[in-house]
């Protein structure tokens, strides 16, 4: 779905596909340097994960192992609870690994936060985080994120993987929901 498709849904149009797509190439050359020793195991965080996992993990030309967990922060509002579940967990033993968890977007950091905690005490040897977007107006908790796609504005936002109410995850850019569609 393109951006156009949806434009009277949106107040603003954030990132376009190429833009996302040059950004991802960049971060993946920074992943094969630092990864260049040891290939990493990626953990997306479903379901806002899903496109930039699958972008990024073909743009590398180093091989990886994915694997993916399910947590819950959001419902189908527009603010975060701070109350993270886990909905699916992984498959694989993570003792002794070098993990890069991969996530759409930090906003509160909330879900980060516990998540990288939870995965360091698996054993992990490095737990590392890499989110396309980050509003940095928008924490609550600090995150150390090694590398990040973009800083954006604490506004609602869909596409590429980011959703409201489920819907919105397919478009291909990332723009700002107009209130007309959430009031
Ligand atoms: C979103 C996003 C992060 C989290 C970020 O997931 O994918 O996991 O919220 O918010 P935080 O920094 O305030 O914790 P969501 O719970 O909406 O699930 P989804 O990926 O299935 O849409």
């Amino acid at each position: 779905m393109k951006l156009d498709d949806v434009s009277t849904d949106l107040e603003e149009v954030l990132l376009t596909e190429p833009q996302i797509h040059d950004r991802i190439a960049e971060l993946a050359r920074e992943i094969e340097r630092d990864y260049a020793d040891e290939p990493p195991l990626l953990v997306g965080v479903l379901k806002g994960a899903v496109m930039v996992m699958s972008d990024l993990a073909r743009e590398l030309s180093i091989p990886v192992e994915m694997d993916w967990m399910a947590v819950s922060s959001y419902g189908s509002g527009t603010q975060s609870s701070g109350v993270v579940r886990i909905l699916k967990d992984l498959d694989t033993d993570l003792n002794g690994r070098r993990v890069l968890i991969v996530e759409d977007i930090i906003d509160s950091g909330l879900t980060l936060s516990w998540l990288h905690a939870n995965l360091q005490s698996r054993g992990a040897k490095s737990v590392e985080i890499l989110a396309l977007l980050r509003k940095p107006d928008a924490a609550k908790v600090a995150v150390d994120v090694r590398y990040v796609g973009f800083e954006i504005p604490n506004k609602f936002v869909v596409g590429y993987g980011l959703d409201y109410a489920e819907r919105y995850r397919n478009l291909r850019g990332v723009g700002v929901l107009a209130p007309h569609v959430y009031a």
